[in-house]
C-alpha cells in the first residue's frame, strides 16, 4: 500500500517533536486525517525555508473535502505546516453517492481542484502532489463499482495539473484511518516522540464509520494491535474502525432497530412507533435511511409515521442495545461493542470529526 504508516515512520526524523503552539487545535485535529504522513513521506531534503504545498482529498461518506497544506521543512527536518497558506473546502454528496453513475464521480472533484489551484501558486502546481483517500462510504460500495468510481476520479486528477499517480487514489483501510488521526492529533499536541503513556487517544466519528485508536498497556489480540515505531519510541496502539457506527449510519441503524422492536411489541402496532432519539417536532426528511440499503418498504412506511419525542433515557437505552448487537458472537473474554474487542480505555482522549462539526452547528 502506498501509504504504509510504517514506511512513513522509518523515513521520519528520530528527533522528538517539540511542543508547538497551535491556536486552531480542534480544527487541525479534525481535518488532520492524513497530512502529517503525507508530508513526511514526500518531503525531500530541500532548503529549510522554502514554502511547498501538498493536497489531500478526503473522500468521506457525506462529502469530499480538499485540504490544501502549505508547509516547509523546519528544524530537525520536521515538516511544519503554514496554516496561513492552507485551506479546505467540502462538497456534497460524497463519492459513494455516485454508485449509480460511477463515471460522473470525478466531476464532483472539479470544484475542489479549482479551489486548490487558487491556493497554490501556478509555478508550483506540477510539484504539488494530490492524493485522494476515501474512507468508509466507499468501503461499503461493491468492489467493481468502487473501482469505477476511483477510476473516474483518477481521470480528473491526472488532468488537474497537479502531480498525481494512479495509486495515489485509494480507499484506505479503517485501521489506517484511526492511525492517521492518532498521529495527526499527537503531532499537533507535541506528544509524538514522547512517552507513550502521555499520548492522547482519538475517538473519531465519521459519517459511515467510527475509529478508536489509543496506546494500550494491555495485551491486544493481533488483529487489533498496530505497534508503531517513531524514532526510538514504540507505541503499542489499539486501532479499530467500527463500520456502520458513523453518525449517519448509526442513525439509520437506530431507526431500523426502532422499527424491528416496534413490530415485536403488540401495543406499538396500535400506538405507532416512538423515536426517543429525535427531538420533538424535528423532521429527518429525506436524510434518514439514505445509507441503509435494502430497508423493506414496510419499514420505510413505519419510519415515516414514527412519533418523535426526544427522551434522553429511552434514547440512551436504545443506543446501548445497538452497541450490544451481536454480542453473542464475541470470541474474546469481553467485548465492549458488539463482538469487537476493545481494551480498557486509558489516558486522555480527543473526540474528532463529527463530534467537532456537530458542536459547531
Ligand atoms: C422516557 O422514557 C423512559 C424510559 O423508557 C420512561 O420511563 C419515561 O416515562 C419517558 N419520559 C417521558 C417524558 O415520556
Amino acid at each position: 500500500m502506498a501509504f504504509d504508516p510504517y514506511a512513513a515512520f522509518k523515513l521520519s526524523s528520530t528527533k522528538p517533536y517539540h511542543h508547538r503552539r497551535i491556536s486552531c487545535l480542534p480544527v487541525c485535529v479534525a481535518v488532520g486525517l492524513v497530512f502529517i504522513l503525507v508530508f513526511i513521506l514526500v518531503s525531500t531534503r530541500s532548503a529549510p525555508s522554502q514554502l511547498r504545498f501538498g493536497i489531500v482529498i478526503d473522500g468521506g461518506s457525506s462529502g469530499s473535502r480538499i485540504h490544501v497544506y502549505g508547509w516547509r521543512i523546519g528544524e530537525g527536518m520536521v515538516p511544519e505546516i503554514d496554516f496561513a497558506a492552507s485551506g479546505e473546502l467540502k462538497v456534497n454528496p460524497g463519492l459513494s453517492a455516485y454508485a449509480q453513475e460511477p463515471e460522473r464521480a470525478g466531476e464532483s472533484l472539479a470544484g475542489l481542484l479549482e479551489f486548490g489551484k487558487g491556493h497554490v501558486p501556478r509555478d508550483l502546481w506540477g510539484k504539488t502532489e494530490v492524493r485522494l483517500m476515501a474512507t468508509a462510504g466507499l468501503r461499503m460500495v461493491e468492489s467493481e463499482t468502487r473501482e469505477r468510481i476511483l477510476e473516474s476520479c483518477r481521470r480528473v486528477l491526472r488532468a488537474s495539473g497537479f502531480r498525481f499517480r494512479d495509486d495515489w487514489a485509494t480507499v484506505i483501510p479503517g485501521t489506517d484511518e484511526g492511525i492517521y488521526a492518532w498521529v495527526a492529533a499527537n503531532y499537533a499536541l507535541g506528544a509524538l516522540g514522547g512517552d507513550p503513556q502521555e499520548t492522547t487517544g482519538i475517538i473519531e466519528l465519521g459519517g459511515a464509520s467510527a475509529q478508536v485508536t489509543f496506546v494500550s498497556s494491555e495485551p491486544v489480540p493481533p488483529e487489533y494491535a498496530r505497534p508503531l515505531n517513531f524514532g526510538e519510541r514504540r507505541y503499542n496502539l489499539y486501532s479499530h474502525s467500527f463500520l456502520h457506527f458513523g453518525q449517519n449510519a448509526a442513525q439509520d441503524s437506530l431507526q431500523e432497530l426502532l422499527v424491528s422492536e416496534g413490530l415485536k411489541s403488540a401495543e406499538h402496532v396500535h400506538q405507532g412507533i416512538y423515536d426517543p432519539c429525535t427531538p420533538r417536532s424535528y423532521s429527518h426528511g429525506l436524510e434518514s435511511g439514505k445509507l441503509s440499503a435494502g430497508v423493506p418498504s414496510l419499514q420505510a412506511e413505519e419510519n415515516d409515521v414514527a412519533h418523535v419525542m426526544g427522551n434522553y433515557s429511552a434514547c440512551r437505552s436504545l443506543s446501548l442495545m445497538l452497541l450490544q448487537k451481536e454480542k453473542d458472537k464475541c470470541s474474546f473474554d469481553e467485548c465492549l461493542v458488539g463482538s469487537t474487542f476493545v481494551p480498557k480505555l486509558q489516558g486522555r482522549f480527543l473526540a474528532t470529526e463529527n463530534f467537532f462539526y456537530t458542536s459547531k452547528d
